[in-house]
């Protein structure tokens, strides 16, 4: 049974059944309007990019009421809707094309704006604080050593999800970093290339791998931006914060790839994440073990330098001892009882099609070493979900995620139809049951779920629509225009009577 049927009283709304429909739909008692979308001006010369994602609310920078700061991820982009046309591996691009591309790819800082008259949040076009960094912004190291011989890196991308910290920065994870500037074998001393990239902007403009799969600080009053190194380099999915008693913060992030790990960072200064101690989770021990070369002789015996584990951190989890996980995604810490909840989204070769959500209880505070963890709950036809991506908690504990199928109305995935977002009650007679509150259009995938800082409004974007159309001619979605328009990401704001009576 899909999770519509498991109907209750108990709910402020009836969830829905899975859709194939090319339409955001939603539970009776939520409404959604666009709040932007990849095309939209942010000032005269900046616009809003393509394939958002990680949202993030900077509630500590004060705002005028029904004012906010979002910094926004755009992780990918798609050359047939950029471009016009479809890219192959193998073909050869344009210098225009490449940087088209580069331009849609990053991060956003915008400020919004809630219309009293109709309650809808808009871009406040032109307000100085609107900035977008891309794959051509110059970022610097913030590091001792420089990286691959360079203090500073060109551009940022496959950013996913994020954190923020509590001095009011956004954090963004460049994930698949590979699909741009492929990957080198850094374990030979030549380098070879192993992977091209998959766009062919590694054909026109040579960057080099080093400088991409870190975690990036991003100011978001003054768009200035950092490469955290001390946070290792692989395909970071998120950046979840949590500040110590001292004001050092904590850092739990994943590795999103097959067999990959779950890390924690402890920062050993205040209100900075440039220094402290990386550590890599062994699930079966309980354990966070150290990547750092001091602590480690085994690390000694591979890699010159703590700039190499962190440069080559896969390898050194591996020699440390760390538990290959199914595809670490989206952390989240839970409010009220501050256990750690890990989206594990799949791993198709050890046989999880559905994906489960880990939950980790430190068992001697955020900074020390020794966890539990254990399955919250599974994806598959009986709890009426599968490949859980990311997540968010209310200001009641509940659980909001969404789902990423890749190989969405196929095989095993078929009886849940297109991606959707859930809704966990954490307490009451529902507690631990899963609901469909929202069903995406085609082929897009809902990302960044984010709360106002009242929890009035639930931010929430609508990522690759139409992503497996062939041509302009034969486009699978066409969200949020409609006719006979090009699909665009989007972010959407929902807000409605049912959030209300479950955020009082
Ligand atoms: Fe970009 Fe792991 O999702
Ligand atoms: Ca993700
Ligand atoms: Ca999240
Ligand atoms: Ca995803």
């Amino acid at each position: 049974l899909l999770a519509a049927s498991l109907q209750s009283n108990a709910l402020p709304f009836t969830p829905i059944e899975p859709s194939d429909a090319d339409k955001l739909i939603l539970a009776e008692g939520f409404q959604y309007h666009v709040v932007a979308k990849w095309g939209d001006k942010l000032n005269k010369t900046e616009k809003y990019g393509t394939h958002n994602d990680f949202v993030t609310f900077i509630s500590s920078i004060k705002q005028a009421k029904n004012e906010g700061i979002l910094w926004v991820n755009h992780e990918y982009t798609n050359p047939l809707f950029i471009n016009g046309k479809p890219y192959t591996k193998g073909e050869t691009r344009t210098k225009a094309e490449v940087l088209a591309e580069m331009e849609s790819v990053g991060g956003s800082i915008v400020k919004i704006r809630k219309n009293p008259k109709d309650s809808q949040w808009k871009i406040v076009q032109g307000d100085p604080v609107n900035k977008r960094i891309t794959a051509l912004t110059e970022i610097p190291f913030a590091w001792h050593e420089p990286i691959a011989g360079s203090k500073t890196a060109i551009g940022t991308l496959a950013n996913c999800a994020g954190g923020q910290t509590p001095w009011g920065s956004a954090l963004s994870c460049e994930e698949n970093y590979d699909t741009f500037w492929g990957e080198l074998d850094l374990s030979k001393p030549d380098k070879p290339k192993i992977r091209m990239g998959d766009y062919g902007w590694d054909t026109v403009f040579h960057y080099t791998p080093e400088h991409y799969g870190w975690v990036v600080e991003i100011n978001p009053l003054t768009g200035q931006a950092k490469k955290l190194v001390a946070l290792g380099r692989f395909a970071h999915e998120a950046a979840t914060v949590w500040q110590l008693p001292d004001k050092r913060c904590v850092v739990y992030t994943g590795d999103d790839k097959e067999d990959e790990h779950l890390y924690k960072f402890i920062a050993s200064e205040s209100n900075s994440l440039e220094k402290g101690k990386l550590y890599v989770a062994n699930t079966e021990r309980g354990q966070w073990i150290s990547l750092d070369i001091q602590d480690q002789p085994i690390l000694q015996q591979h890699f010159a330098s703590q700039t190499e584990v962190l440069i080559r951190c896969r390898e050194a989890a591996k020699l440390v001892g760390a538990t290959p996980l199914n595809r670490p995604e989206d952390i989240e810490i839970d409010p009220i009882t501050k256990d750690i909840f890990v989206c594990l989204t799949n791993n198709a070769r050890k046989g999880d099609v559905y994906g489960s959500i880990m939950r980790i209880t430190e068992k001697d505070g955020k900074d020390g070493l020794r966890f539990e963890s254990k399955v919250f709950m599974a994806g598959g036809p009986d709890t009426g979900f599968a490949c859980p991506d990311n997540m968010v908690f209310d200001n009641k504990g509940n659980l909001w995620f969404t789902s990423d199928m890749y190989n969405m109305n196929k095989g095993d995935y078929i009886p849940f139809k297109n991606n959707g977002f859930f809704f966990v009650p954490m307490s009451g007679e529902n507690a631990g049951k899963v609901y469909q509150v929202a069903s995406a259009p085609m082929d897009a995938e809902f990302t960044g779920p984010c709360f106002s800082p009242d929890y009035e409004t639930l931010f929430l974007c609508v990522q690759h629509p139409g992503e497996n159309s062939k041509s302009l001619k034969e486009l699978t979605s066409h969200f949020p225009d409609g006719g006979d328009s090009i699909p665009k990401s989007c972010l959407v704001a929902i807000t409605g009577q049912a959030l209300q009576t479950i955020i009082q």
